[in-house]
């Protein structure tokens, strides 16, 4: 595998977007995908997840579908863009199925690892950018965009972030090699530098790219 391949994590108004964006237009030779990226047979176990029909789906039935979205989106996409050397950007992966489902909804961290290690194969990716915000800013960012207050709705939703948070923050210690953490609170602009920094301190770590 010639290529580098490097998650985006975090919750929802982090920034990921924003910044993997930003990120790709600096740096030679990215790709930014997310999942399902497009490709259609995970397009299709994903339009099932989502479906309205589907409410007595078992939440490991659900664990399973995304696992097997993800494999098709690895196999895909990441893999022979990596193959062709690329520089691979991926909005959220493995770690975001750990961190919602395995921790946040209690699913259990070792439960979801282990499927998801027979979606992936050992293709973890080289390197995993946390976006850490408090749970209220991300969502504030969101809502903010929909020109909308904060409801009710959206506060029982913060202790679910608040928990996926957490979850995150485990899977920090758990891979504090694979996993840098990054103050996503800062401007747009500074977050973008560090991530730069980061990439490129990868980058230059790796003699074939
Ligand atoms: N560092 C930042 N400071 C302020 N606003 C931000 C920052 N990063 C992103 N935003 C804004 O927050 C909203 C959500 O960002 P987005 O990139 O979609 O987050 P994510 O992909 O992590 O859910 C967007 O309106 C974006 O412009
Ligand atoms: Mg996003």
């Amino acid at each position: 595998m010639k290529g580098i391949f490097i998650t985006f994590e975090g919750p929802d108004g982090a920034g990921k977007s924003t910044i993997i964006n930003m990120a790709a237009s600096k740096l030679k030779n990215s790709l930014v995908t997310r999942e399902p990226g497009g490709i259609d047979i995970a397009e299709q176990i994903r339009r099932v997840i989502l479906s309205t029909n589907n409410t007595a789906m078992d939440p490991r039935t659900e664990a399973l579908l995304y696992a097997a979205a993800r494999r098709q989106h690895l196999i895909e996409r990441v893999k022979p863009a990596l193959a062709a050397g690329k520089l691979v950007l991926c909005d959220r992966f493995v770690d975001s199925s750990l961190a919602y489902q395995g921790y946040a909804r209690g699913l259990g961290l070792d439960e979801v690892w282990q499927i998801n290690q027979f979606a992936i194969e050992q293709m973890m990716p080289d390197l995993t950018i946390y976006f850490d915000v408090e749970p209220s800013l991300g969502l504030s960012r969101i809502n903010k965009n929909k020109g909308r207050e904060i409801n009710r709705l959206d506060l029982e939703n913060l202790q679910f972030h608040e928990k996926v948070r957490e979850g995150y923050h485990i899977l920090l210690d758990r891979f504090p090699y694979r996993m840098i953490k990054i103050d996503a609170s800062a401007s747009i602009e500074e977050v973008l530098q560090q991530t730069l920094e980061i990439i490129n301190e990868k980058l230059e770590n790796q003699p074939s790219m």
